[in-house]
């Protein structure tokens, strides 16, 4: 084990390109993974979730979920990736040379592409929303009308721009270019500095955000909905939904942990690191529930309409048109999701550039223009089904519905699954004992505890979500 961690910081650099290949600081550390982390999961699919499940009853599962599984799990995935230095693939290479464990690791780079087609297009959507919001144009015409008619209205605007053709196109394609500007950049210079940069913005937005949700009449109300459990409403099914939504939030499963662990220094303390990142994520998605529940008891708004795009496209610009100032808030609001998109979008995309990087000994450079350009095509593809492709079906759903189930229900699940396996029974002896326990004592008195989850806990559950989702 000790000789993984010697060879790791020469071995890291020679495709490093510019910038050095693994974080400088403990903050970066945090902020690169924590910037995985909160994406759209967290801040838009959390609070629709929470709605759909019983509210508050959904936020004590999934309390109990990322605590239960989603932080022994990230160690797993950390100390994979820590232990093996390199690319999801060449970690598992690494640690079982001559096995078959590297395809899992490939399975993990291919999840994590498929889901960045169609991630982008999402992301080109906030993009373009905040654009709109900043020229006005979002809500032109749009500030006198009834309730009803405002709500007839963003739900045209949100359908007229997602099934148009070229407009969703571009946002998409400018999407993908920021990410590979900041990609190209390197591991220090690009991806830690631009969490850095972008994580911070993130947690004063919100911060500004819950303020003002919480000044809001009848916010009470809200707040009760959310915090109040009804346990009545736990079932099964609700529980593989708290499940799947620790798994898409904490970014686990399809690879990017072991990625960014593999530019974790050797004194990186990877179990408060994953609790500091655990901790965090969740606090955001509560804040977000802290947000928009009392908004839109205090605006009055049909609860149902919290599902699906129909939450930030159509409901939250609903309430910014009727908010004093509100399309200052509605800028704010679409560069928080901009910001929590760009940073998952980085570490996704990070995944399959390592890839290249180091089974193809390509510079930093050419690594991304390999990886990104076919995106180009992709996320059109997955863009495009919303608008001229919309009747071309996969398995009876569009193009970017089966990349979404496909990945999230499917791929995910079984690379997790296999991780899991792989980290609690077959890694060489004492790899995840020797990463968890690296320094602290409080490690290890927890490591017996870990590996028991790693081992037997996850595994099962996993099979659980699998199960469920067929
Ligand atoms: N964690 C990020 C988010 O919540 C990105 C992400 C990780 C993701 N795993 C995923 C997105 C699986 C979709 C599916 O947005």
């Amino acid at each position: 084990m000790g000789k993984n961690t010697t060879t790791s910081s020469s071995s890291a650099s020679p495709a490093g390109g510019s910038g050095g290949a693994l974080f400088k600081t403990k903050a970066g550390v945090i902020a690169a993974t924590l910037g995985s982390a909160v994406g759209l999961g967290s801040i838009w699919r959390f609070p629709a979730e929470a709605q759909a499940n019983g509210g508050g009853a959904f936020l004590l599962l999934y309390l109990a979920c990322v605590l239960v599984l989603g932080i022994p799990v990230m160690l797993a995935e950390t100390s994979l990736g820590r232990a093996g230095r390199a690319d999801a693939v060449g970690s598992y290479m690494k640690l079982a040379p001559g096995k078959h464990w590297w395809i899992a690791g490939a399975l993990g780079v291919l999840a994590s592409y498929l889901i960045i087609s169609f991630y982008m297009v999402v992301a080109g959507w906030t993009l373009q929303y905040l654009w709109d919001s900043i020229s006005g144009a979002l809500y032109d015409g749009a500030v006198s009308e009834s309730a009803l008619a405002l709500e007839s209205t963003f739900h045209h605007r949100m359908e007229r721009y997602i099934g148009s053709d070229m407009a969703p196109l571009i946002s998409t394609f400018v999407m993908i270019a920021l990410n590979a500007g900041v990609l190209m950049m390197g591991v220090q210079k690009g991806i830690e500095r631009a969490s850095n940069i972008m994580m911070p913005l993130l947690f004063v937005l919100l911060l500004i955000f819950s303020i003002y949700a919480l000044t809001l009449p009848g916010a009470g109300e809200g707040l009760e909905f959310f915090f109040r459990p009804d346990f009545s409403k736990i079932t099964w099914s609700v529980a593989a939904n708290a499940l799947g939504q620790t798994f898409f939030s904490l970014s686990l499963g399809i690879g990017i942990l072991i990625t960014y662990a593999s530019y974790y220094p050797s004194s990186t303390n990877l179990v408060s690191t994953s609790v500091t990142v655990s901790v965090l994520t969740t606090f955001v998605a509560v804040m977000m529930g802290v947000i928009i529940f009392p908004t839109v008891f205090s605006f009055n708004l049909d609860l149902s309409q919290l599902r699906g795009t129909t939450l930030v496209f159509v409901t939250l610009p609903e309430v910014f048109s009727q908010m004093p100032g509100g399309r200052w808030w509605s800028v704010l609001f679409f560069l928080l999701l901009l910001v929590a998109a760009l940073t998952s979008t980085i570490s996704l995309s990070e995944v399959s550039i390592l890839f290249v990087q180091k089974r193809f000994r390509r510079s930093r450079v050419a690594a991304t223009l390999i990886m990104m350009c076919p995106l180009f095509l992709f996320s059109a593809l997955c863009s495009l089904s919303f608008g001229s492709l919309a009747d071309l079906k996969l398995f009876g759903l569009t193009i970017f519905n089966f990349l979404d189930t496909f990945t999230t229900n499917w791929l995910l699940p079984v690379c997790a699954f296999c991780t899991v396996i792989f980290m609690g029974w077959f890694a060489p002896r004492g790899t995840l004992r020797d990463q968890v326990t690296d320094r602290g004592t409080v490690a290890t008195r927890l490591y017996p505890a870990i590996c028991f989850i790693v081992r037997w806990v996850a595994p099962v559950l996993i099979l659980v979500i699998l199960i469920t989702s067929i």
